[in-house]
C-alpha cells in the first residue's frame, strides 16, 4: 500500500510526508475537510491526514469498547481531528490560576436551607443559557465561563437573556492577571467586572479570538452589572449541586487534558485518570441529572463548553457527578452577583 501511494505521489516530499495513508478514507477526508472548512498547504496535508486517521482509529476503538460495555460515553470525530495532543492543549486549555487566587475578595457560598435539592435541574429549559459559542484557536475559555454565569444571573434578575462580551473581559482584565488568548481565570474576570461595574454586550463588543492590549469598553453599551461574586466551598459537589439548583448556571473549571475529552460525543464522561486539582479548562455547569435509575454512577452534571455546537453533544457534555469530584468540577466553582 505504501509503495502504491509513493508511485502516485507527485513529489518525493509528499511521499515521505504521507506514509501509510489508508485510501479507503479518501472520500471521508475530503468530506471532513469541506464540512469543517479546512484548507492546507500541499506539504501540510499529508501529515494532517495522518494525525486525522490516527484519531479516527482511536475513536473507532473507543466506541467498539463502549459497545462492549467498557465505557459510559462515546467519542466522535470533530473539528479537532487534525491536531496533535500537544497542539490541542496549547490552543484550547486556557485556564490558569492567577495571583488573584490569594487575594480574592468574593464571599463564600452559604448553602440554602432546602430540605432536599431537586434531583435534576436544567437551566437551558428556563431561558438562562445563550446558544453555544466558539472560542476558536484561543485559550479564552475562562472568559466564556464567566460570561455564561453572568448571562444566567442577569436573566434571573431582569428576565432578559443578553449575550455578553468575552472580548471585553479579554481586553480589559490584564490588570487582574488574565492573559487573553494565553489563559486566564474566571474569578479574576469577576474581579475585573466588579472593578468596572459591568460588561458590554456581545453585539457591541464582538469576539475576535485574538489578544488586544487596548480596552475598548464603553459604558453606554453596558449590558449587565456585576457587584461581586461568590465561591462555592472547594471540592464539595453537594454544595455545588445546591448552588446550581438555587442560583442558576455556575462557572466551573475542570481537568480536560485527557484526549478523550477532545472527542467526547455522548453519554456520561468518566475517565479514571482525570485529576481533581490539575484544572486546565473553564466551562459552565447549567444543570444536573441522572440516567436510568438513580444509581450513584449514573448521575451527571450538564456542562456547556465553548467549542462550538460541532463538539460533543451539540456543544455540551455530561460529566460524572458525585464520584469524588470527578475531573475537579467542584474544585473551583463560582458565580457573579448582579
Ligand atoms: C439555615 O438554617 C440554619 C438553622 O436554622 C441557620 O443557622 C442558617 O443560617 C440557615 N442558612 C441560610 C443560608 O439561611
Ligand atoms: C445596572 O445597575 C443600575 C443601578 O442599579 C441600573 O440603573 C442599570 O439599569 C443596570 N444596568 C443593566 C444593564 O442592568
Ligand atoms: C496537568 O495538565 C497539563 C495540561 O494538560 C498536563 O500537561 C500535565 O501533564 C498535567 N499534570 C499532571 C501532574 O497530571
Amino acid at each position: 500500500m505504501k509503495f502504491y501511494l509513493c508511485i502516485l505521489a507527485l513529489s518525493l516530499e509528499a511521499c515521505f510526508a504521507a506514509p501509510g495513508l489508508d485510501p479507503a478514507f479518501d472520500d471521508h477526508w475530503q468530506l471532513w475537510k469541506t464540512w469543517h472548512g479546512k484548507e492546507y498547504h500541499e506539504k501540510e496535508e499529508g501529515w494532517r491526514r495522518m494525525i486525522w486517521e490516527k484519531n479516527l482509529k482511536m475513536i473507532e476503538l473507543h466506541n467498539l469498547d463502549h459497545s462492549l460495555g467498557k465505557h459510559s460515553y462515546t467519542l466522535g470525530m470533530n473539528q479537532f481531528g487534525d491536531m496533535t495532543n500537544e497542539e490541542f492543549s496549547q490552543v484550547m486549555n486556557g485556564f490558569r490560576f492567577t495571583e488573584t487566587e490569594r487575594k480574592y475578595t468574593g464571599s463564600l457560598f452559604l448553602e440554602p436551607n432546602f430540605s432536599e435539592a431537586p434531583k435534576s435541574v436544567d437551566w437551558r429549559e428556563k431561558g438562562y443559557v445563550t446558544p453555544v459559542k466558539t472560542q476558536a484557536h484561543c485559550g479564552s475559555c475562562w472568559a466564556f465561563s464567566a460570561t455564561g454565569s453572568l448571562e444566567g444571573q442577569h436573566f434571573r434578575k431582569t428576565g432578559k437573556l443578553v449575550s455578553l462580551s468575552e472580548q471585553n473581559l479579554m481586553d480589559c482584565s490584564w490588570p487582574e492577571g488574565n492573559e487573553g488568548c494565553h489563559g486566564g481565570d474566571t474569578i479574576a474576570a469577576f474581579q475585573y467586572l466588579k472593578r468596572n461595574g459591568g460588561i458590554d454586550s456581545e453585539d457591541s463588543y464582538p469576539y475576535i479570538a485574538k489578544d488586544r492590549l487596548e480596552c475598548l469598553y464603553k459604558p453606554e453599551y453596558k449590558a449587565a452589572n456585576e457587584t461581586g461574586f461568590v465561591r462555592i466551598p472547594s471540592g464539595h459537589e453537594k454544595a455545588l449541586m445546591k448552588a446550581v439548583a438555587a442560583v442558576g448556571p455556575i462557572s466551573v473549571s475542570i481537568d480536560a487534558h485527557h484526549h478523550n475529552f477532545r472527542f467526547y460525543k455522548s453519554g456520561i464522561f468518566y475517565e479514571p485518570t482525570c485529576s481533581t486539582w490539575n484544572l486546565t479548562h473553564a466551562v459552565l455547569a447549567v444543570g444536573y441529572g441522572f440516567e436510568g435509575a438513580e444509581k450513584d454512577n449514573k448521575k451527571y452534571w450538564i456542562v456547556k463548553n465553548s467549542w462550538n455546537k460541532t463538539w460533543g453533544d451539540n456543544g455540551y457534555i455530561l460529566m460524572a457527578k458525585d464520584r469524588n469530584n470527578h475531573c475537579g468540577i467542584a474544585t473551583r466553582a463560582s458565580y457573579p452577583l448582579v
